[in-house]
C-alpha cells in the first residue's frame, strides 16, 4: 500500500488537506499564518500561558473526544484524523455569542485580548465535560490559562454561570458528533502517512507494529507522543527535529488498564487518560497527578514520554519506581523488560537503543500492609516544575517494616532511589527513630545541585522532612508532635 503524502483532518467543521507538512510545523503557525484565524493567540510559545488553547477532537476506543491543548507546542501532523475547533468556531452562523462567551461578557471575565480566547476554549472544555462545576474544578481546568492583570474572580463567576445561557446537548459539537464521527472514521484509511521534505520529514505509522517497523528504517527520528518536551526543543531551542515519527493517534499505546495485580499505562496514554484507574488503584497518586502541568499538558503529555526523555525532574519517575514499576521496550518484533529504576543510566543517558520505544509500564499495585506516599515541591502549587519530587513506599507488617522503596526526583542527576535511606528502614520497626535515622541516611545518597528552582540545602532539608511528613500521616499512634522544619 502506498503511503499518503498530506496530512488529513476537519478545522471548525470544513475538510482540511495540507501537502508537505514538515515535522516542526506548529499547529499554531497554521492557524494563524496560513489560515488567518488569529484568535488562538501566542502567548508563551511554551505552553504554559494558555492563550493558545484549542479544542481537538480524535476518534478513539471511547468515541469522539474533545479535549482542550497548546496548539503552540501541537505539530501539524499530529492533528490527522482529528476535528481541530478555534475560537472562531464558537459563535453561531448567525453570530450569536456562545453561551460561554456570553457568560464571560455578563461576568466581566473577558480582560485582555491576549488571553481571553484562551480562558473561553478552556472554560468551553469544562462545560461540555462538567455543565456545572465547582470552583475547584473551575480552578483544576484553568491550572494552564495564566492571568497576569487583574485576576480569575470574574472568569470563576463566568465559568460557573455557563449554563444559565444555554446547554451541552445543544452545542454544535454535540448536534453534529454522529456526522462528525462518520467523518473522521473515513479519515482513518490505515495508510501510513509520510509528508514534508526529506531533511524534515512527518511520519505518521499506521499502528503500533508500523511504528517498530519506522524507527528501524529511521532509527535516529524523533519519537514524539504529546509534544509538550519535544514541542520546546522546537519553539525554544530552534532544533531540528525531523525527521520526527509522531505516535499520538496509536490507539493501542493508549491502553490503561488493571491486568491481576498490576496496572498497565501504554505509553501513549496522557496524563488524562490515566487518572480515572490511577484514581481508583492508586489514589494517593490522584492529587499529585493534578499538579503535573495544566489541563492542556494533562491531556497532551504522556507516561511513556515523561518517562523516555530521562529528566531527573519529571514527575512520574520517582512515584513509579517506589511502587515497584517496570517498563516494557520495543525493538522490531522483540521485546525486553526491565525495572524502570534501572532505566535511568546517567543525565540524559536511558537505557534505550535508537530503534527501540517505550512500549509500557507495569505498575504493582499495593497490597493491604502498603504504605504509600507522593509529594511534589515547587514554587508554585499549580503547573510548576518540582524542585524535589518523592514517591515513598514500604509495608508494615506487626510494627516492622519491610520492601521500602525511596526514590526522589531533584535531589540527582536522575530520578533516583536512596538506597542508604532504605537500608536504615528495613528490617527496623515502624517509628519516628527509624524514619529519623532515614532521614540522615539520605546524605549519603544525594549531594543535591543548587539551581534557581532550590538551593542544594532546602532541597536535602525538604527530602528529609518528606520522610518526617509521610510517618505523620501513615503513624496513627504517635502522640507526641513531631515539629517540621518546612512545611
Ligand atoms: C507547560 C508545561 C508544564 C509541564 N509540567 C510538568 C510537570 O509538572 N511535571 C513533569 O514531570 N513534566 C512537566 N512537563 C513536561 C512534559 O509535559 C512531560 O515530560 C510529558 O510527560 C512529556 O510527554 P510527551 O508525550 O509530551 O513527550 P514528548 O514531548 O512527545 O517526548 C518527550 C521525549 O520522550 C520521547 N518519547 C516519547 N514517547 C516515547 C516512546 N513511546 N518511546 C521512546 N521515546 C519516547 C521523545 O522522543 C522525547 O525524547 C511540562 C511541560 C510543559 C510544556
Ligand atoms: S502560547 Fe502560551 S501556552 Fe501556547
Ligand atoms: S486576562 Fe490577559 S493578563 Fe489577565
Amino acid at each position: 500500500m502506498t503511503h499518503r503524502t498530506d496530512i488529513q483532518f476537519v478545522l471548525n467543521g470544513k475538510d482540511v488537506s495540507v501537502p508537505n507538512v514538515s515535522a516542526d510545523q506548529t499547529l499554531l503557525d497554521f492557524l494563524r499564518l496560513e489560515r488567518r484565524l488569529t484568535g488562538t493567540k501566542e502567548g508563551c510559545a511554551e505552553g504554559d500561558c494558555g492563550a493558545c488553547t484549542v479544542l481537538v477532537g480524535r476518534l478513539g476506543r471511547k468515541g469522539l473526544a474533545y479535549v482542550p491543548v497548546n496548539a503552540c507546542i501541537r505539530f501539524l501532523a499530529s492533528v490527522d484524523g482529528c476535528h481541530v475547533v478555534t475560537v472562531e468556531h464558537l459563535s453561531g452562523p448567525d453570530g450569536r455569542l456562545h453561551p460561554v462567551q456570553q457568560a464571560m461578557i455578563e461576568h466581566h471575565g473577558s480582560q485582555c485580548g491576549f488571553c481571553t480566547p484562551g480562558f473561553v476554549m478552556a472554560l468551553y472544555a469544562l462545560w461540555m465535560q462538567t455543565p456545572e462545576p465547582t470552583e475547584t474544578q473551575v480552578e483544576t481546568a484553568l491550572q494552564g490559562n495564566l492571568c497576569r492583570c487583574t485576576g480569575y474572580e470574574p472568569i470563576i463567576r463566568a465559568a460557573v454561570a455557563v449554563s444559565r445561557y444555554g446547554t451541552p446537548a445543544s452545542d454544535y459539537l454535540n448536534t453534529e458528533r454522529e456526522t462528525m464521527t462518520t467523518r473522521l472514521a473515513a479519515l482513518k484509511d490505515g495508510r501510513r502517512v509520510v509528508s514534508g521534505t526529506e531533511d524534515n520529514l512527518s511520519i505518521i505509522p499506521s499502528s503500533v507494529d508500523d511504528l517498530a517497523e519506522c524507527l528501524q528504517t529511521y532509527p535516529n527520528a524523533t519519537i514524539v507522543a504529546g509534544a509538550t518536551d519535544v514541542g520546546l526543543w522546537v519553539t525554544k531551542f530552534l532544533r531540528n527535529i525531523g525527521p520526527a515519527i509522531f505516535t499520538g493517534h496509536l490507539e493501542d499505546l493508549k491502553t490503561v488498564e488493571r491486568q491481576g495485580s498490576l496496572l498497565l499505562i501504554g505509553a501513549g496514554a496522557s496524563y488524562t487518560d490515566c487518572q480515572e484507574l490511577l484514581s481508583e488503584h492508586l489514589p494517593h497518586l490522584s492529587s499529585y497527578w493534578d499538579r503535573i502541568a495544566g489541563w492542556q499538558v494533562r491531556n497532551m503529555g504522556t507516561v511513556g514520554g515523561n518517562i523516555a526523555n530521562g529528566s531527573p525532574i519529571g514527575d512520574t519517575p520517582p512515584v513509579l519506581i517506589a511502587l515497584g514499576a517496570e517498563i516494557t521496550l520495543r525493538r522490531g518484533s522483540e521485546s525486553r523488560t526491565l525495572p524502570l529504576a534501572d532505566f535511568f543510566i546517567d543525565y540524559g543517558k536511558q537505557d534505550r537503543q535508537p530503534d527501540e520505544f517505550v512500549a509500557s509500564i507495569h505498575v504493582p499495585l499495593p497490597g493491604p500492609n502498603d504504605l504509600n506516599a507522593a509529594y511534589k515541591i515547587s514554587k508554585r502549587r499549580d503547573e510548576d516544575i518540582s524542585s524535589v519530587a518523592a514517591g515513598i513506599h514500604m509495608t508494615v507488617t506487626d510494627g516492622t517494616i519491610s520492601n521500602a522503596r525511596i526514590a526522589f526526583g531533584g535531589m540527582a542527576a536522575t530520578p533516583k532511589r536512596a538506597a542508604a535511606a532504605e537500608a536504615a528502614l528495613n528490617g527496623r520497626p515502624w517509628s519516628r527513630e527509624s524514619i529519623e535515622a532515614a532521614a540522615v541516611a539520605l546524605a549519603q545518597d544525594f549531594s543535591p545541585l543548587t539551581d534557581w528552582r532550590a538551593s542544594s540545602d532546602y532541597r536535602m532539608l525538604s527530602a528529609q522532612n518528606l520522610l518526617r511528613r509521610f510517618f505523620l500521616e501513615n503513624d496513627t499512634k504517635t502522640d507526641t508532635p513531631v515539629q517540621l522544619a518546612c512545611a
